[in-house]
């Protein structure tokens, strides 16, 4: 069988090595050096190009080389109706988890407060919550969520989740769908989305959001830049609503130079890196999905298109 490889990072060869070392019994051509020896069965991609994957008519399955997968529903990428698979690896929901963590104690140790104070030579202290005292609150209990959740509440924050359907974790406040929207949120000291972008929860992280939230909350983002709003958590800063911010993901990446964000002391930004991919365990999953597929079986972690194709309203809002 034929793999197509589309990978726009700095690592691309090395994920290319590892798909290689993994499954040898495939064939992986880089895109666009096709040939027409035999037809491309598959695709492992991360952002394609516009019109690549309709140029492969024999395409049997799309694996994803992360675990967001809305990319593949953006404007020209129109991908064909095959299985669409995405990576759920315990070495990204690790580094995940870790990133959500620092991103806490960032503001609740006030570690930037600190750093500025140090540049002005300043030695002053200020009160903290206790661990114990702060209300997380994890919007999305997916493979992300659950494993930020579970590091969360060892560390001893008071945890709670909000997912789509009712589910139930240990140790975790669980609230679902609409109807308890609202209450979790009133019960959030600390806001992290780690939702997936669809178009019920793009936009979800705005000034209602926001207000619902108790005073002086701080926002999270690490799943996708369009879940937020940025002028309303800009908005929601100023009148002090929000004490502050932990970005991870933009909607434009990288962040435009003259972006007002980055000027923000209240802001820490980070380029994208909370839970990166990893070639080696990837590269394995990847393999065992493409085996899955040879073999008439369907792999793990199979995309549900309907999430993504909606043109529903936001199910999420308030
Ligand atoms: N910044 C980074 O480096 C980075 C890295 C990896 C991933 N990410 C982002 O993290 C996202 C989450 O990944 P994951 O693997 O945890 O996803 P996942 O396993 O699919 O989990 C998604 C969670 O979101 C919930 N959800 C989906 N739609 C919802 C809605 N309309 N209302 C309320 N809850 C909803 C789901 O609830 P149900 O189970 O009830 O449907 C589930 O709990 C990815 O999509 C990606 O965008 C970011």
């Amino acid at each position: 069988m034929r793999v197509v490889f589309y990978c726009p990072w700095a690592n691309a060869e090395t994920w290319l090595s590892e798909l290689r070392a993994c499954a040898p019994e495939f064939t992986f051509v880089a895109w666009p050096e096709l040939d027409d020896s035999a037809p491309i069965e598959a695709a492992v991609v991360w952002r394609p190009p516009a019109g690549m994957l309709r140029q492969l008519p024999n395409l049997r399955v799309v694996c994803v080389m992360g675990a967001g997968v809305d990319y593949l529903f953006g404007p020209g990428i129109e991908p064909p109706d095959v299985p669409i698979v995405r990576l759920v690896d315990p070495v990204m929901t690790e580094r995940m988890a870790s990133y959500v963590l620092a991103a806490i104690l960032y503001h609740q140790r006030q570690l930037g407060r600190y750093r500025a104070q140090q540049a002005q030579r300043v030695w002053r202290q200020s009160m903290h919550k206790d661990t114990s005292e702060v209300r997380v609150g994890i919007m999305g209990l997916g493979a992300m969520g659950r494993a930020s959740a579970a590091l969360l509440g060892a560390v001893g924050y008071d945890v709670a989740g909000w997912s789509r359907r009712p589910t139930s974790l240990a140790g975790v406040r669980c609230y679902a769908g609409r109807d308890q929207w609202r209450p979790f949120l009133a019960r959030s000291d600390v806001l992290v989305c780690l939702l997936p972008l669809t178009p019920a929860t793009r936009g979800i992280l705005s000034r209602a959001t926001f207000d619902a939230l108790p005073e002086g909350a701080v926002v999270i983002n690490a799943a996708r830049g369009e879940h937020l709003i940025e002028a309303d958590l800009i908005a929601a800063l100023d009148a002090g609503r929000l004490a502050g911010a932990v970005l991870d993901v933009f909607s434009i990446e990288p962040l435009p130079e003259d972006h007002p964000l980055w000027r923000d002391p209240r802001v820490l930004i980070t380029p994208h890196v909370a839970s990166l991919s990893n070639p080696a365990s990837g590269a394995a999953q990847i393999a065992a999905a493409l085996r899955a597929i040879r073999a008439g079986r369907a792999p793990a972690h199979l995309v549900d298109r309907d999430d993504y194709l909606q043109a529903a309203p936001r199910e999420a809002s308030v």
